[in-house]
């Protein structure tokens, strides 16, 4: 065979196999190092930043790389070879279709839940949990760090959690009793656990920021930050600090939503309310952190007990997709669960 013979077969395989083009990219920028204009100290500084690799600088705005010293110019064709390595480009709508498939869905652990949200939480999206003290918030988010290491057949993503507490309320009992009941070792699910707490907003800002690598080693493939708001909350305080508040918690959603498209992963977060004068329902709870966070959040869940009892009730408050609906579940010591339809129905005639 001649070398041009050659040369036409690795074409050829090249058309067949689009996906091979995609791989050698992948190869040749492994590491941020490896990138085009990306030298030791370039790489430092980016480091510094909490772009520890390709897959979060594939998700950086030029501005973002302002502080690096390296020039919107350089800057973007850094952040463009990050790109062409998880092909986040234009693509026709026919694979749009596609791509959508590479949404993954994670199981609450409740059929009518999950049903509700049409097969369970989304990957690279946001869903956030809101609510009042003890309405569930944090039993949702231990049972999906359970959950999320369940084969995927059994509504798992085989993946590892990461899990920002704000409140210092997470709970190892807990997981061990999730993890249990389905039938996972205890010992195995704790190890895929990785827990941060964050002592104030800042440093809350920080774990995300610096994340990325952490992620990526683990096979994380579900965030958690419960609470995304108290800290935010307590610290500022005030009228006056109201607009600088917003303008951090924006930057925040932004660098998880960000990590979630980048590494495909579940994120969630959770939120509690206020009471506000409502015109026409007297008082309303309202989230912390209104629009900015119901804007980033893709989807809003809304979580309130039942009159009394391990019953809660769960309401998709907003999403582009699904329309308004509720469902009851029930915190037990075995986790989230569904109310069977003899407990629905003694609780008719009861
Ligand atoms: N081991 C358990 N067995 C049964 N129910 C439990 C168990 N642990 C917690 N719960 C239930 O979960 C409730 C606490 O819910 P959770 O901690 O999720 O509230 P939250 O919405 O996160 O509140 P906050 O706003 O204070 O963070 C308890 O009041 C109890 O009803
Ligand atoms: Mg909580």
């Amino acid at each position: 065979m001649s070398e041009t013979n050659v040369e036409e077969n690795v074409e050829e395989q090249k058309t067949e196999h689009p996906d091979i083009e995609q791989e050698e990219k992948e190869n040749k920028y492994k590491f941020i190092e490896d990138l085009p204009g990306v030298g030791p100290a370039t790489s430092k500084k980016l480091r510094t930043l909490g772009y520890h690799t390709v897959e979060s600088l594939a998700m950086a705005t030029t501005r973002e790389l302002e502080p690096v010293g390296v020039g919107e110019k350089k800057a973007f064709a850094i952040i463009g070879a990050a790109r062409s390595v998880i092909g986040v480009n234009f693509i026709r709508a026919d694979e749009l279709l596609k791509k959508s498939q590479d949404v993954l869905r994670l199981t609450t652990g409740s059929k009518a839940i999950d049903k509700m949200i049409a097969g369970g939480l989304e990957t690279q999206t946001i869903t956030e949990f809101y609510g009042e003290y003890g309405s569930g918030k944090s039993q949702v988010c231990h049972q999906l760090c359970v959950n999320v290491q369940l084969p995927i057949e059994q509504g798992g993503l085989e993946g590892a959690a990461l899990y920002v507490d704000t409140e210092n309320t997470f709970r190892l009992e807990r997981i061990v009793q999730m993890a249990k009941h389905i039938g996972l070792e205890p010992e195995e699910v704790v190890k895929k656990i990785i827990y941060a707490e964050a002592y104030t907003s800042d440093h809350q800002m920080f774990l995300l920021e610096n994340a990325d690598e952490i992620i990526k080693e683990n096979n994380i493939k579900l965030i958690i930050v419960d609470s995304l708001t108290s800290h935010f909350r307590s610290e500022y305080v005030g009228r006056e600090m109201l607009a600088p508040r917003q303008q951090r918690l924006n930057k925040h959603m932004h660098k998880l939503i960000a990590l979630a498209r980048a590494f495909n992963t579940v994120a969630v977060v959770t939120n509690q309310v206020m009471a506000k004068p409502d015109v026409f329902f007297g008082n309303a709870l309202h989230p912390i952190g209104g629009n900015i966070v119901g804007h980033t959040s893709n989807t809003r869940i809304f979580l309130r007990r039942a009159s009394r009892g391990p019953v809660r009730i769960a309401r998709v408050v907003s999403s582009p997709y699904l329309p308004e609906a509720e469902e009851i579940f029930k915190v037990t010591e075995n986790g989230i669960e569904d109310v069977s339809e003899e407990e629905k129905l003694s609780k008719k005639h009861g």
